[in-house]
């Protein structure tokens, strides 16, 4: 289905420069087990869902600009961290839960080289398809010039750095292989901003979703030749459940959740034709073990029974202008001079699903961490990558 909300002009702008994520709580990991798995290191790739601090706002911000400012970061790191959230991300208990570091953002390592502890190669704002595309639409505004590709490309600089440099050398050889072989992949959702940025455009809904998937793709295979044998693959979540998406629908455009329909039904269709290409990587590739992970189907549980996962607002944004119903606006975002008070944030974030009307709180990564890698939303189930 190539649905796609009508909107005016106006939000498209906007929207182009929202989506991209992270949350919090007071429960630090420190008493995680640290049972034996196979992981020294994690790579992550995504877009502000995963990314931990690879966007800088350009001086002046964008409409999302405000990630370096409080009360991002106030839950768990008590100062912004460039994370979209008021603290953790679902890579952060990831990696907590696996006993690793939480991981650098990519840019703060370059140029030196890499110790072997892995990175997140994720960007706020990022795309699947390559940049070029949306200049060639005239669809770029102020995004970000980062795709999944880019994010390819760092991290062959990532292996340069750590001896793997294309020599057929055994020492070469070797590095690549300690690169690789004990390493987690992870790649976090990628596709929402894609769908985002055309909007309302003259570009179709299934444009999006056949480019967007094709280059996703080949993106997985070139992990797949570099070596990766574990890896985790995000689908879409439900992003007609975000506050944005609410604020900027019409009223009559719900599902059996209250959520935007349209767009719910967009990030499915793309889900069920993504899991058929994952079905071809693992024929081709039958020494890697791909998991991949129902963002979809979690969040749409949580939605669905918010008090079982201690939620209270699953609409509302926590970080806002104030504004009734979701407390958004879009001139009036988490952390700009123009929200409400200077601090901006509810009292009680890890109650509410979503942080800042586009990304979502600590709380709610924490939720789904758990749902990903404890429960049911893996396919196959998380901890066969552990053995
Ligand atoms: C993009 O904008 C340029 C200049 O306004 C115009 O010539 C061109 O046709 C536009 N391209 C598309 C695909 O809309
Ligand atoms: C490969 O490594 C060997 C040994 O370190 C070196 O002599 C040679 O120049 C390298 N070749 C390339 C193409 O980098
Ligand atoms: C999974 O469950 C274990 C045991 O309860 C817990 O320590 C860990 O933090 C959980 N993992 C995540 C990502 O929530």
């Amino acid at each position: 289905m190539s649905a796609s909300v009508q909107l005016p002009p106006l939000p498209l702008l906007l929207i182009t420069t929202i989506i991209t994520a992270l949350f919090s709580s007071t429960t630090a990991a420190a008493a995680a087990p640290t049972r034996y798995h196979p992981f020294k290191k994690i790579y992550a790739f995504g877009d502000s869902f995963t990314d931990t601090g690879n966007t800088r706002p350009p001086s002046g911000g964008g409409f999302f600009g405000h990630v370096s400012s409080p009360p991002y970061g106030s839950t768990y790191f008590h100062r912004p961290t460039n994370r979209y959230s008021d603290g953790r991300l679902v890579i952060d208990f990831v990696a907590q839960s696996l006993s690793l570091p939480l991981l650098p953002p990519y840019r703060s390592l370059r140029g030196a080289r890499n110790n072997g502890g892995g990175a997140n190669f994720a960007v706020g704002g990022a795309t699947a398809i390559k940049h070029a595309f949306f200049v060639k639409n005239n669809l770029t505004l102020d995004n970000t010039p980062v795709s999944i590709q880019t994010q390819l490309q760092w991290f062959d600089e990532s292996l340069r750095s750590q001896g793997c440099d294309g020599n057929t050398s055994t020492a070469a050889t070797a590095a690549c292989a300690a690169a690789v072989e004990d390493a987690l992949f992870w790649v976090g959702e990628i596709g929402v901003n894609d769908y985002a940025y055309t909007l309302g455009s003259e570009v179709s809904g299934k444009t999006i979703r056949r480019l967007s998937i094709a280059t996703v793709t080949n993106f997985l295979e070139g992990l797949l030749k570099r070596g990766a044998k574990k890896m985790v693959v995000q689908g879409l979540p439900p992003a007609g459940c975000l506050t944005l998406a609410m604020y900027l629908s019409p009223d009559d455009d719900r599902d059996e959740l209250g959520c935007v329909k349209t767009v719910n039904n967009q990030a499915q269709v793309h889900n069920s034709v993504y899991r058929s290409k994952l079905n071809g990587l693992r024929a081709r590739y039958p020494k890697a073990s791909i998991v991949y992970l129902d963002y979809w189907s979690a969040y749409r549980a949580v939605v669905r029974s918010p008090g079982k996962y201690r939620m209270k607002e699953k609409f509302k944004a926590c970080c806002g202008s104030g504004d009734p119903p979701y407390n958004f606006n879009v001139f009036a975002t988490c952390g700009s001079p123009g929200a409400s008070a200077a601090a901006a944030a509810c009292p009680d974030p890890s109650r509410y699903v979503n942080w800042d009307g586009v990304h979502l709180t600590e709380g709610m990564y924490r939720v789904l961490a758990d749902l990903f890698v404890n429960g049911s939303f893996s396919t196959p189930r998380f901890a066969t990558l552990l053995a």
